[in-house]
Protein backbone atom coordinates (compact mmCIF):
# COMPACT_ATOMS: atom_id res chain seq x y z
CA UNK A 1 0.00 0.00 0.00
CA UNK A 2 2.94 2.02 0.94
CA UNK A 3 4.28 1.71 -2.69
CA UNK A 4 1.49 2.81 -4.59
CA UNK A 5 2.15 6.64 -4.96
CA UNK A 6 5.54 5.98 -5.34
CA UNK A 7 4.72 3.83 -8.16
CA UNK A 8 2.47 6.01 -9.64
CA UNK A 9 5.11 9.13 -9.56
CA UNK A 10 7.53 6.57 -11.57
CA UNK A 11 5.03 5.89 -13.88
CA UNK A 12 4.26 9.51 -14.50
CA UNK A 13 8.01 10.68 -14.92
CA UNK A 14 8.42 7.79 -17.30
CA UNK A 15 5.79 9.33 -19.44
CA UNK A 16 6.71 12.85 -18.70
CA UNK A 17 10.08 12.06 -20.86
CA UNK A 18 7.92 10.04 -23.76
CA UNK A 19 5.18 13.07 -23.96
CA UNK A 20 5.66 16.23 -21.81
CA UNK A 21 2.11 17.56 -20.07
CA UNK A 22 2.31 20.82 -21.35
CA UNK A 23 4.08 23.52 -23.22
CA UNK A 24 5.83 26.60 -22.53
CA UNK A 25 4.61 30.03 -24.29
CA UNK A 26 7.16 32.31 -22.62
CA UNK A 27 8.94 34.23 -25.78
CA UNK A 28 12.07 33.96 -24.53
CA UNK A 29 12.00 29.88 -24.95
CA UNK A 30 11.56 30.38 -28.90
CA UNK A 31 13.79 33.26 -30.08
CA UNK A 32 15.97 31.33 -32.16
CA UNK A 33 16.65 31.61 -36.37
CA UNK A 34 13.67 31.99 -38.48
CA UNK A 35 12.44 28.22 -38.69
CA UNK A 36 12.20 26.52 -42.20
CA UNK A 37 8.50 27.60 -43.89
CA UNK A 38 7.75 26.18 -47.42
CA UNK A 39 6.66 28.81 -49.73
CA UNK A 40 2.84 28.37 -49.29
CA UNK A 41 1.31 26.97 -52.42
CA UNK A 42 -2.37 27.35 -53.58
CA UNK A 43 -3.81 24.03 -54.17
CA UNK A 44 -7.58 24.99 -54.69
CA UNK A 45 -10.63 27.21 -53.17
CA UNK A 46 -14.13 27.48 -52.65
CA UNK A 47 -16.94 29.66 -51.75
CA UNK A 48 -20.01 30.40 -49.54
CA UNK A 49 -22.90 32.06 -50.70
CA UNK A 50 -25.28 34.69 -49.24
CA UNK A 51 -27.08 31.70 -47.30
CA UNK A 52 -23.66 30.18 -46.07
CA UNK A 53 -24.24 27.46 -48.33
CA UNK A 54 -20.79 25.90 -50.22
CA UNK A 55 -19.80 25.94 -53.69
CA UNK A 56 -16.32 24.64 -55.16
CA UNK A 57 -15.43 27.77 -57.23
CA UNK A 58 -14.64 31.15 -57.10
CA UNK A 59 -18.23 32.65 -57.28
CA UNK A 60 -17.40 34.67 -54.42
CA UNK A 61 -14.40 36.24 -55.35
CA UNK A 62 -13.51 39.51 -55.27
CA UNK A 63 -11.54 41.96 -57.20
CA UNK A 64 -9.27 44.78 -55.51
CA UNK A 65 -10.46 47.74 -57.05
CA UNK A 66 -9.36 50.84 -54.75
CA UNK A 67 -10.36 54.79 -55.34
CA UNK A 68 -8.35 56.08 -58.15
CA UNK A 69 -5.20 58.04 -56.08
CA UNK A 70 -4.15 56.23 -52.78
CA UNK A 71 -3.77 59.12 -50.32
CA UNK A 72 -6.34 61.11 -48.19
CA UNK A 73 -9.56 60.94 -47.59
CA UNK A 74 -11.58 58.67 -49.83
CA UNK A 75 -14.23 59.67 -48.43
CA UNK A 76 -16.05 56.06 -47.58
CA UNK A 77 -18.93 56.27 -44.82
CA UNK A 78 -18.20 53.01 -42.64
CA UNK A 79 -20.89 53.46 -40.90
CA UNK A 80 -23.82 53.37 -44.27
CA UNK A 81 -26.23 50.25 -44.36
CA UNK A 82 -25.42 49.38 -40.81
CA UNK A 83 -28.99 49.22 -39.71
CA UNK A 84 -30.93 48.44 -43.18
CA UNK A 85 -28.52 46.77 -45.60
CA UNK A 86 -26.53 44.36 -43.10
CA UNK A 87 -27.19 40.19 -43.47
CA UNK A 88 -24.98 38.95 -40.93
CA UNK A 89 -23.66 35.53 -40.51
CA UNK A 90 -25.46 33.07 -37.61
CA UNK A 91 -22.53 32.64 -35.22
CA UNK A 92 -24.16 30.37 -33.20
CA UNK A 93 -24.04 27.59 -35.99
CA UNK A 94 -20.27 25.48 -35.07
CA UNK A 95 -19.23 25.26 -38.58
CA UNK A 96 -16.33 23.56 -37.24
CA UNK A 97 -14.14 22.28 -40.44
CA UNK A 98 -17.08 21.20 -42.34
CA UNK A 99 -15.96 23.48 -45.72
CA UNK A 100 -12.34 22.83 -45.42
CA UNK A 101 -13.73 19.03 -44.97
CA UNK A 102 -15.92 18.97 -47.60
CA UNK A 103 -13.25 20.10 -50.10
CA UNK A 104 -11.04 17.69 -49.29
CA UNK A 105 -13.59 14.92 -50.05
CA UNK A 106 -13.92 16.62 -53.68
CA UNK A 107 -10.44 17.27 -54.27
CA UNK A 108 -8.77 13.75 -52.67
CA UNK A 109 -7.32 12.38 -55.32
CA UNK A 110 -4.46 15.18 -55.82
CA UNK A 111 -3.89 14.99 -52.04
CA UNK A 112 -3.07 10.89 -52.06
CA UNK A 113 0.00 9.49 -51.46
CA UNK A 114 1.22 6.10 -52.08
CA UNK A 115 0.76 5.14 -48.35
CA UNK A 116 -2.40 3.79 -48.67
CA UNK A 117 -3.05 4.12 -44.40
CA UNK A 118 -2.76 7.41 -45.00
CA UNK A 119 -5.20 9.29 -47.81
CA UNK A 120 -4.37 12.46 -47.32
CA UNK A 121 -0.74 13.86 -47.55
CA UNK A 122 -0.51 16.35 -44.63
CA UNK A 123 0.48 16.07 -41.01
CA UNK A 124 -2.30 18.82 -39.63
CA UNK A 125 -5.78 19.73 -41.21
CA UNK A 126 -7.08 23.15 -40.02
CA UNK A 127 -8.60 26.66 -40.37
CA UNK A 128 -6.05 29.53 -41.17
CA UNK A 129 -7.60 31.32 -37.98
CA UNK A 130 -6.44 28.56 -35.65
CA UNK A 131 -3.06 29.00 -36.29
CA UNK A 132 -2.99 32.49 -36.33
CA UNK A 133 -3.86 32.28 -32.72
CA UNK A 134 -0.99 29.77 -32.36
CA UNK A 135 1.22 31.99 -33.67
CA UNK A 136 0.18 35.23 -32.04
CA UNK A 137 0.40 32.96 -28.51
CA UNK A 138 3.68 33.87 -27.05
CA UNK A 139 2.71 38.14 -27.14
CA UNK A 140 -1.15 37.23 -26.34
CA UNK A 141 -2.15 38.65 -23.08
CA UNK A 142 -5.99 39.23 -23.49
CA UNK A 143 -8.04 35.71 -24.98
CA UNK A 144 -7.10 32.24 -24.27
CA UNK A 145 -8.18 29.17 -26.75
CA UNK A 146 -9.02 25.54 -26.47
CA UNK A 147 -7.95 23.28 -29.55
CA UNK A 148 -9.71 19.91 -30.61
CA UNK A 149 -7.51 17.34 -32.04
CA UNK A 150 -8.05 14.40 -33.43
CA UNK A 151 -6.48 11.87 -35.06
CA UNK A 152 -7.00 9.84 -38.23
CA UNK A 153 -5.78 8.23 -40.63
CA UNK A 154 -2.39 9.80 -40.28
CA UNK A 155 -3.36 13.40 -40.13
CA UNK A 156 -3.92 15.77 -37.00
CA UNK A 157 -7.00 17.81 -37.46
CA UNK A 158 -7.44 20.52 -35.76
CA UNK A 159 -10.58 22.44 -34.73
CA UNK A 160 -11.45 25.44 -32.16
CA UNK A 161 -13.91 24.98 -29.45
CA UNK A 162 -14.95 28.49 -28.22
CA UNK A 163 -14.12 29.49 -25.06
CA UNK A 164 -16.23 30.69 -21.81
CA UNK A 165 -14.96 33.38 -22.10
CA UNK A 166 -15.10 34.38 -26.12
CA UNK A 167 -19.14 33.25 -25.78
CA UNK A 168 -19.60 35.61 -22.79
CA UNK A 169 -18.32 38.49 -24.66
CA UNK A 170 -19.96 37.44 -28.04
CA UNK A 171 -23.09 37.36 -26.15
CA UNK A 172 -22.67 40.37 -24.50
CA UNK A 173 -21.04 42.66 -27.34
CA UNK A 174 -22.45 46.24 -27.02
CA UNK A 175 -23.95 48.21 -29.68
CA UNK A 176 -20.50 50.00 -30.63
CA UNK A 177 -18.79 46.82 -31.19
CA UNK A 178 -21.66 45.41 -33.29
CA UNK A 179 -21.27 48.60 -35.82
CA UNK A 180 -17.35 48.64 -35.53
CA UNK A 181 -17.84 44.69 -36.72
CA UNK A 182 -19.95 45.90 -40.05
CA UNK A 183 -17.76 48.58 -40.53
CA UNK A 184 -14.44 45.96 -41.31
CA UNK A 185 -16.99 44.20 -43.84
CA UNK A 186 -18.20 47.88 -45.13
CA UNK A 187 -14.71 48.49 -45.81
CA UNK A 188 -14.38 45.59 -47.93
CA UNK A 189 -17.54 46.42 -50.09
CA UNK A 190 -15.61 50.20 -51.15
CA UNK A 191 -12.48 48.59 -51.93
CA UNK A 192 -13.55 45.46 -53.81
CA UNK A 193 -15.76 44.68 -57.23
CA UNK A 194 -17.39 41.56 -58.64
CA UNK A 195 -15.33 42.03 -61.65
CA UNK A 196 -11.48 41.94 -62.61
CA UNK A 197 -12.34 45.65 -64.33
CA UNK A 198 -15.12 46.70 -62.69
CA UNK A 199 -16.17 49.64 -59.82
CA UNK A 200 -17.62 48.90 -56.25
CA UNK A 201 -21.25 49.36 -55.70
CA UNK A 202 -21.23 50.45 -52.08
CA UNK A 203 -25.18 50.57 -52.59
CA UNK A 204 -25.42 46.73 -52.02
CA UNK A 205 -26.36 44.83 -49.18
CA UNK A 206 -23.24 43.93 -46.83
CA UNK A 207 -23.53 39.93 -45.85
CA UNK A 208 -21.34 38.41 -43.55
CA UNK A 209 -22.22 34.71 -45.30
CA UNK A 210 -20.58 35.10 -48.36
CA UNK A 211 -16.41 34.04 -48.35
CA UNK A 212 -14.15 33.14 -50.85
CA UNK A 213 -11.54 30.49 -49.46
CA UNK A 214 -8.17 28.91 -50.60
CA UNK A 215 -6.51 26.12 -49.58
CA UNK A 216 -2.48 25.83 -48.64
CA UNK A 217 -0.49 23.83 -48.53
CA UNK A 218 2.88 24.26 -47.11
CA UNK A 219 5.34 23.11 -44.43
CA UNK A 220 6.61 24.26 -40.81
CA UNK A 221 9.82 23.04 -39.58
CA UNK A 222 8.98 18.63 -39.94
CA UNK A 223 5.19 20.07 -40.16
CA UNK A 224 3.41 19.26 -43.44
CA UNK A 225 0.29 21.46 -43.38
CA UNK A 226 -3.20 22.01 -45.32
CA UNK A 227 -5.13 24.43 -44.36
CA UNK A 228 -7.85 26.88 -45.75
CA UNK A 229 -8.93 30.76 -45.11
CA UNK A 230 -10.76 33.28 -46.29
CA UNK A 231 -9.48 35.88 -48.68
CA UNK A 232 -10.56 39.54 -48.99
CA UNK A 233 -10.10 40.19 -52.39
CA UNK A 234 -6.93 39.73 -55.55
CA UNK A 235 -5.60 42.16 -57.56
CA UNK A 236 -5.56 41.72 -61.10
CA UNK A 237 -2.91 44.11 -61.74
CA UNK A 238 -1.13 43.04 -59.01
CA UNK A 239 2.96 42.99 -59.12
CA UNK A 240 2.86 39.42 -58.08
CA UNK A 241 0.57 37.76 -60.13
CA UNK A 242 -0.17 34.38 -59.00
CA UNK A 243 -2.45 33.04 -56.31
CA UNK A 244 -1.53 33.16 -53.24
CA UNK A 245 0.67 36.18 -53.55
CA UNK A 246 -1.89 37.91 -56.15
CA UNK A 247 -4.28 38.45 -52.64
CA UNK A 248 -4.98 41.76 -51.03
CA UNK A 249 -6.46 41.80 -47.21
CA UNK A 250 -8.40 44.17 -46.31
CA UNK A 251 -8.24 45.92 -42.41
CA UNK A 252 -9.58 48.85 -40.77
CA UNK A 253 -8.11 50.38 -37.64
CA UNK A 254 -8.09 53.75 -36.22
CA UNK A 255 -6.59 56.38 -37.55
CA UNK A 256 -3.26 57.41 -35.18
CA UNK A 257 -2.19 60.89 -34.33
CA UNK A 258 1.01 60.26 -32.69
CA UNK A 259 4.08 57.98 -32.69
CA UNK A 260 3.02 56.24 -29.73
CA UNK A 261 -0.13 56.00 -31.19
CA UNK A 262 2.11 54.05 -33.78
CA UNK A 263 3.98 52.04 -31.74
CA UNK A 264 1.83 50.55 -29.90
CA UNK A 265 -0.31 50.29 -33.32
CA UNK A 266 2.81 47.75 -34.65
CA UNK A 267 3.24 45.76 -31.39
CA UNK A 268 -0.79 44.84 -30.71
CA UNK A 269 -2.70 45.06 -33.85
CA UNK A 270 -0.15 44.31 -36.28
CA UNK A 271 0.98 40.88 -35.27
CA UNK A 272 -2.37 39.53 -35.72
CA UNK A 273 -2.57 41.64 -39.65
CA UNK A 274 0.84 40.12 -40.09
CA UNK A 275 0.39 36.37 -38.77
CA UNK A 276 -2.65 36.31 -40.59
CA UNK A 277 -1.56 37.30 -44.16
CA UNK A 278 1.92 35.56 -43.69
CA UNK A 279 0.68 31.88 -43.02
CA UNK A 280 -1.50 31.52 -46.64
CA UNK A 281 1.53 33.80 -48.23
CA UNK A 282 -1.03 37.23 -48.98
CA UNK A 283 1.69 39.81 -50.16
CA UNK A 284 -0.84 43.29 -49.18
CA UNK A 285 -2.62 44.35 -46.09
CA UNK A 286 -4.60 47.36 -47.49
CA UNK A 287 -5.30 49.23 -44.52
CA UNK A 288 -8.35 51.66 -44.12
CA UNK A 289 -7.58 54.25 -41.27
CA UNK A 290 -11.18 55.74 -39.91
CA UNK A 291 -11.69 58.80 -38.34
CA UNK A 292 -14.03 59.49 -35.29
CA UNK A 293 -17.17 60.14 -37.69
CA UNK A 294 -16.71 56.43 -39.28
CA UNK A 295 -15.29 57.30 -42.13
CA UNK A 296 -12.06 56.77 -43.63
CA UNK A 297 -9.39 59.23 -43.49
CA UNK A 298 -6.57 57.36 -44.81
CA UNK A 299 -5.39 53.98 -46.85
CA UNK A 300 -2.09 52.86 -46.09
CA UNK A 301 -0.02 49.70 -48.37
CA UNK A 302 1.96 47.14 -45.98
CA UNK A 303 4.25 44.55 -48.09
CA UNK A 304 3.43 41.34 -45.52
CA UNK A 305 7.15 40.29 -46.03
CA UNK A 306 8.58 44.11 -45.22
CA UNK A 307 6.55 43.85 -41.60
CA UNK A 308 9.39 42.77 -39.80
CA UNK A 309 11.63 45.75 -40.74
CA UNK A 310 9.41 48.10 -39.54
CA UNK A 311 9.12 46.29 -36.29
CA UNK A 312 12.12 45.45 -35.23
CA UNK A 313 13.39 48.74 -34.41
CA UNK A 314 11.51 48.24 -31.27
CA UNK A 315 13.17 46.21 -28.53
CA UNK A 316 9.69 45.81 -27.20
CA UNK A 317 8.10 44.42 -30.22
CA UNK A 318 7.01 40.89 -30.94
CA UNK A 319 9.33 38.68 -33.22
CA UNK A 320 7.95 36.69 -36.43
CA UNK A 321 10.70 34.21 -35.68
CA UNK A 322 9.30 33.85 -32.04
CA UNK A 323 5.79 33.18 -33.28
CA UNK A 324 6.75 30.90 -35.82
CA UNK A 325 9.07 28.63 -33.66
CA UNK A 326 6.31 29.10 -30.60
CA UNK A 327 3.73 27.10 -33.78
CA UNK A 328 6.45 24.34 -34.76
CA UNK A 329 6.64 23.96 -31.08
CA UNK A 330 3.31 23.51 -30.62
CA UNK A 331 2.50 21.08 -33.44
CA UNK A 332 5.32 18.83 -32.67
CA UNK A 333 3.57 18.86 -28.71
CA UNK A 334 0.18 17.93 -30.50
CA UNK A 335 1.90 15.09 -32.21
CA UNK A 336 3.91 13.67 -29.21
CA UNK A 337 0.36 13.69 -27.52
CA UNK A 338 -2.17 12.98 -29.82
CA UNK A 339 -0.77 9.16 -30.84
CA UNK A 340 -4.06 6.98 -31.04
CA UNK A 341 -5.73 7.12 -34.28
CA UNK A 342 -9.16 7.47 -33.48
CA UNK A 343 -11.88 9.83 -35.35
CA UNK A 344 -13.68 9.46 -32.00
CA UNK A 345 -11.07 10.73 -29.47
CA UNK A 346 -10.33 14.68 -29.13
CA UNK A 347 -7.81 15.81 -27.40
CA UNK A 348 -8.44 19.39 -25.96
CA UNK A 349 -5.61 21.51 -25.98
CA UNK A 350 -6.28 24.84 -23.76
CA UNK A 351 -4.24 27.77 -23.20
CA UNK A 352 -4.92 30.88 -20.90
CA UNK A 353 -2.40 34.23 -20.87
CA UNK A 354 0.13 33.58 -18.32
CA UNK A 355 -0.22 29.53 -18.20
CA UNK A 356 1.78 26.88 -20.33
CA UNK A 357 -0.17 24.75 -22.61
CA UNK A 358 -1.93 22.15 -21.26
CA UNK A 359 -4.40 19.66 -22.69
CA UNK A 360 -7.67 16.54 -21.63
CA UNK A 361 -8.44 13.50 -22.78
CA UNK A 362 -12.23 13.50 -24.10
CA UNK A 363 -13.19 9.39 -25.49
CA UNK A 364 -16.82 10.24 -24.84
CA UNK A 365 -18.94 11.53 -28.17
CA UNK A 366 -19.00 15.28 -26.11
CA UNK A 367 -16.06 17.40 -28.15
CA UNK A 368 -15.89 14.70 -31.13
CA UNK A 369 -15.81 16.89 -33.92
CA UNK A 370 -14.98 15.03 -37.27
CA UNK A 371 -18.53 14.53 -38.95
CA UNK A 372 -19.52 10.36 -39.71
CA UNK A 373 -19.70 11.58 -43.43
CA UNK A 374 -16.42 12.53 -43.58
CA UNK A 375 -14.59 9.63 -41.49
CA UNK A 376 -16.88 7.18 -44.17
CA UNK A 377 -15.67 8.86 -46.85
CA UNK A 378 -12.23 8.82 -46.10
CA UNK A 379 -12.17 5.12 -45.00
CA UNK A 380 -13.15 4.03 -48.43
P1 LIG B 1 -11.22 44.54 -39.93
O1 LIG B 1 -10.29 43.63 -40.65
O2 LIG B 1 -11.26 45.87 -40.53
O3 LIG B 1 -11.01 44.52 -38.46
P2 LIG B 1 -10.89 40.08 -41.91
O4 LIG B 1 -10.14 41.36 -41.73
O5 LIG B 1 -10.27 38.92 -41.25
O6 LIG B 1 -11.12 39.89 -43.38
O7 LIG B 1 -12.32 40.26 -41.23
C1 LIG B 1 -13.24 41.22 -41.73
C2 LIG B 1 -13.93 41.93 -40.59
O8 LIG B 1 -14.60 41.01 -39.75
C3 LIG B 1 -13.01 42.68 -39.66
O9 LIG B 1 -12.70 43.91 -40.19
C4 LIG B 1 -13.85 42.80 -38.41
O10 LIG B 1 -14.75 43.86 -38.52
C5 LIG B 1 -14.61 41.49 -38.42
N1 LIG B 1 -13.91 40.53 -37.59
C6 LIG B 1 -13.12 39.53 -38.00
N2 LIG B 1 -12.64 38.82 -36.97
C7 LIG B 1 -13.15 39.38 -35.87
C8 LIG B 1 -13.05 39.10 -34.47
N3 LIG B 1 -12.31 38.09 -34.01
N4 LIG B 1 -13.71 39.90 -33.63
C9 LIG B 1 -14.43 40.93 -34.08
N5 LIG B 1 -14.56 41.22 -35.37
C10 LIG B 1 -13.95 40.46 -36.26
MG1 LIG C 1 -11.64 38.71 -44.65
MG1 LIG D 1 -9.92 41.72 -43.96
Amino acid sequence: EDDAPRDCSAKRQRSDAKAPLTLPVTPSRYDAPFPFYRRPAQLGHFSLDAQRCYHGDARRLRYYAPPPVEGPSPGFDLRDGYRDRYVKQDETVREGLEHLLRWITQNRKQLQTEDKGRPLNADFVTWRGHLTKVLTTPYENQDGWLLAVSLFRGTLYISEVETEAARRQREQRTDLLKELMYMGYKFEQYMCSDTPDGTPDPTGVVNTNEAFCIVIRTRLGTHSLLFSGEVDCTDPRSPWPDPPSCYVELKTSKVMHSPAQRKSFYRHKMIKWWAQSFLPGVSRIVAGYRGPDGSIVELETFETMKIFQLIREDPGCWKPAVCMNFCAAFLGFVKKVVTEDNPKLVHLFAWEPGHPVSFTVHRDSEHTFLPDWYVEVLSN
